[in-house]
């Protein structure tokens, strides 16, 4: 049976392409297709159509379904869904004693090295079981559904072995199963050495090699694999062998580079044809020569430089390049306790100096490219899934990084149904 659901009176719809593109770079980043007094049209999931209102009323639309819902949205604006391609959304507890501190003046580094950090964190994961660890995933998971996220990355690596490791996968294949959202999985082994590898973080490498990636893989439990190569934690010549092995078993690179240092974590994964490169604090000019013409997607989290207090990442200065930028929420415990994509575009535009068009593409498009679905979602296109969101009556689309503290999301419709 045919169920259909329509959207009428959209006062914008915002984010069409006629003719769809894998992401948008430089100049193109200021464009965003819109129409006004639109209608979308979804069949089974599917955008088939959408346009302007005077059309189908000129009877040309063809509305041949068993069952169809209409939705009246005078006032409205309707934009897709927005796809976070960066979360550590999987984790046990909470770590706000290191928020006091953090106040009190301490790094993000003398924390971790004081045991806090991404130790704590795996601590608290050791110690909850796997059925818990599901359920307080899972209401952050409905928080960020009910924010406008439809598609979510979601990283493992407060495991730090392989029992651990395997545990979280196993949660995120379980919100994959079972919440609509789309979901990819990467495998973070490589986020911090953990307290009993203390000094020896070329045998915890091995670890990773040896026997995490090759069971990770035959249990398919992940889509990409990550390394932390920044200062403090992997090296580049420890990102290569995992990465190396990595690809071997069928898994595409997304790797932290450049947060805390001029790590060469960027070219590192641009050598290593890498989706994305992210965090990107450090970068200069050789990192940005680096990235132009590769396909690795530059993703900056200003959520989490905001949140420790850090240098912003040059966003203009990619763009002005030409380079394509996407933006990510990093939702996790220590550096960003927020999944709100909207703060995220906020934060792009008064923090980086993005445009508001330039921040819509980058946590639409640009970031369904970084998770590697943007052949199918990230735009108002005919044939991507129909993962949108209705607005509050707002007056421009601007308004929704410019309102910056304000919930403005009235309708989640996910896979072409109302959440
Ligand atoms: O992306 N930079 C490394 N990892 C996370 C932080 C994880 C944590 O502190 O728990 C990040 O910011
Ligand atoms: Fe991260």
């Amino acid at each position: 049976m045919l169920t259909g659901l329509i959207i009428k009176n959209i006062a914008c719809l915002v984010q069409t392409e006629d003719d769809p593109k894998q992401m948008v770079c430089g100049e193109e980043m200021s464009v965003i297709g819109s129409i006004r007094d639109a209608y979308l049209l979804i069949k089974d999931g599917i955008i088939v159509d959408f346009g302007q209102m005077a059309d189908l009323h000129s009877g040309k639309i063809s509305l041949d379904f068993n069952e169809i819902q209409t939705i009246d949205a005078t006032g409205k604006y309707v934009f897709p869904s927005f796809c976070d391609s960066h979360t550590h959304i999987v984790y046990a507890g909470s770590r706000e004693a290191e928020y006091s501190d953090k106040i009190r003046g301490l790094s993000y580094e003398e924390i971790a090295r004081r045991g806090g950090g991404i130790l704590n964190s795996a601590k608290l994961l050791h110690d909850t079981s796997e059925d818990e660890l599901y359920r307080q995933s899972l209401l952050r998971i409905s928080e960020i559904i009910s924010l406008g996220t439809g598609a979510v990355e979601i990283k493992s690596g407060y495991g730090l072995n392989t029992a651990d490791e395997l545990k979280m996968l196993r949660v995120i294949k379980r919100i994959k199963d079972n919440s609509p959202l789309e979901v990819k999985a990467t495998f973070l082994g490589a986020h911090a050495v953990p307290a009993e590898y203390k000094g020896r973080r070329e045998e915890y490498t091995d670890l990773i090699i040896n026997e995490m990636i090759p069971v990770v893989a035959s249990d398919n439990l992940a889509d990409y694999i990550d390394v932390f190569c920044d200062d403090g934690f992997f090296s580049v010549e420890d990102t290569e062998r995992i990465l190396m092995a990595g690809i071997k078993y069928g898994l595409i690179p997304k790797i932290h580079a450049n947060e805390l240092a001029f790590s060469g974590g960027i070219q590192t994964g641009v050598r290593y044809n890498a989706l994305s490169v992210d965090h990107l604090e450090c970068t200069g000019d050789e990192e940005i020569i680096s990235l132009l013409g590769s396909g690795t997607m530059p993703t900056l989290l200003p959520g989490s430089a905001f949140f420790l207090g850090l240098n912003d990442p040059p966003a203009r200065k990619m763009i002005n390049a030409g380079l394509p930028v996407a933006l990510a929420s990093d939702y996790n415990p220590g550096s960003s306790p927020s999944g709100n994509m909207k703060l995220v575009m906020s934060l792009g535009c008064i923090r980086l100096k993005m445009m508001p068009e330039e921040v819509i593409n980058a946590v639409t498009i640009n970031s369904a490219y970084a998770m590697g679905i943007s052949d199918t979602h990230g735009s108002i296109a005919k044939g991507k899934v129909a993962n949108v969101f209705i607005t509050k009556e707002i007056p421009s689309y601007e308004f929704m990084p410019y309102a910056f503290g304000s919930n403005l999301i009235e309708t989640v419709i996910l896979k072409g149904k109302i959440v």
